[in-house]
């Protein structure tokens, strides 16, 4: 998967490097290319904001240079003979449905939210393009401009706002790629966990056996693997119950 990051702090995708997802990049399964935002400007300030038209707090991020900023990730691609920019050109229909088709996120707090299961499609892409911003967001004209040259999703990772898009990325980022074959050292560990059958994880243990006076439940020293599946599906449905009624809800009507 290739991902190309947009934004005015590069910089704070350094973690992007570490562990299994800077593994996933050394082993070439992961391709992650940062990019200013204000390379993509041509005053001396190299300035990305301008106050609100319509007057009010803030400022809002002008739509130039993010259009500019997409424009030559999508001309990188081009530069690549396996693509065919024209088909892909309208951001809709067959041709921007294709995997390596790319998809442009627009993080936001009023956009859909993400899920597992948006992480799930988003793993089945070839290209994804991360646009996060500051201030009081992008000017609205550059999402429905770059609709006309890609798939674009906005996507909020929860109900708050954060000072920029940034670390909604990284939790995107991570939460995606981790899903991808070979990224993870044992993919088993995402049969079970939570939210991925709409459940949320049975709760964990390992040794010593007795810690400050509590035991690992008897059970799961048994070796009888039919029962320790059994009590940790329950611990599941409880845990969901009691914890998430929105997820339990959602669940039994499935
Ligand atoms: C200060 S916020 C802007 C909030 C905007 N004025 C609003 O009320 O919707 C600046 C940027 O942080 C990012 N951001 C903030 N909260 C987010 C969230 N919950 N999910 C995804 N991105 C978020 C977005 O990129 C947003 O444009």
């Amino acid at each position: 998967m290739k991902i190309d990051l947009i934004s005015i702090l590069p910089e704070f995708f350094d973690s992007l490097n570490l562990s299994l997802i800077g593994r996933a990049q050394q082993d070439g399964l992961l391709q992650i290319q940062r990019h200013n935002l204000r390379d993509f400007t041509f005053d001396k300030h190299r300035s990305v904001d301008s106050p609100p038209a319509g007057g009010g707090a803030g400022m809002v991020m002008k739509p130039e240079p993010w259009a500019l900023a997409l424009d030559h990730v999508l001309e990188q691609r081009s530069d690549d003979a396996a693509h065919t920019p024209a088909a892909e050109a309208a951001g809709t229909g067959a041709a921007a449905d294709a995997i390596d088709s790319p998809v442009l996120i627009i993080p936001t707090p009023s956009g859909e939210v993400f899920t597992q299961q948006t992480a799930q499609q988003l793993a089945q892409r070839k290209h994804l393009i991360f646009a996060p911003a500051r201030f009081e967001g992008i000017d609205e004209r550059f999402t429905e401009w770059a609709e006309t040259r890609c798939q674009v999703r906005r996507l909020s990772i929860g109900d708050y706002v954060l000072n920029g898009g940034e670390s909604a990325v990284v939790v995107m980022v991570e939460a995606i790629t981790r899903l991808i074959p070979g990224v993870l050292g044992n993919e088993a560990s995402l049969e079970e966990e939570s939210h991925s059958d709409g459940l949320l994880e049975y709760p964990v243990y390992t040794k010593p056996a007795q810690w400050r006076g509590q035991e690992i439940p008897e059970v799961l020293l048994s070796g009888n693997h039919a029962k320790i599946q059994a009590w940790r599906r329950s611990q599941a449905e409880e845990r969901t119950q009691r914890i998430r009624p929105d997820l339990w809800q959602k669940h039994q009507s499935c």
